[in-house]
């Protein structure tokens, strides 16, 4: 126990077992799988992956709006595996990542609740 398997669905489905308590993009990064970060802490998204099927752990994903996290996304910087997971991978899973925010705005519901929701007023 305490292993899952990865597998990379845009990368002619590689395999590979990863330690449940590591982040996903160390363990990946370790066996030479090659991936897109900046921060490293869940901040920034550079890091984001499509989850296609299995489930991670990743509370610390604080840059993901409920629309991405709808659409299945993932920072592999905090995200740690709970099973088995397939994933696309690298800028070219990332087609539904970004929206134009003046063309098709972010409806409330797309929004995390602490940012949807307008502080109260203090009097
Ligand atoms: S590297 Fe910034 S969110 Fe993962």
């Amino acid at each position: 126990m305490g292993k899952f398997t990865i597998t990379l669905a845009n990368r002619g489905g590689a395999a590979f077992r990863v330690d449940r308590r590591q982040t996903l993009l160390k363990s990946l990064e370790a066996q030479g799988v090659s991936l897109p970060y900046g921060c490293k802490y869940g901040g920034c998204i550079s890091c984001a992956a499509k989850l296609i099927d299995g489930e991670v752990d990743q509370k610390a994903a604080v840059a993901l709006n409920n629309r991405q996290l709808r659409d299945g996304y993932i920072l592999l910087c905090v995200a740690r595996p709970l099973s088995d997971c397939t994933l696309n991978i690298g800028v070219e899973s990332h087609d539904t990542l970004y929206r134009n925010p003046f063309a098709s705005p972010l409806r409330p519901d797309e929004l995390k609740p602490d940012i949807a929701t307008p502080e109260k007023e203090t009097p």
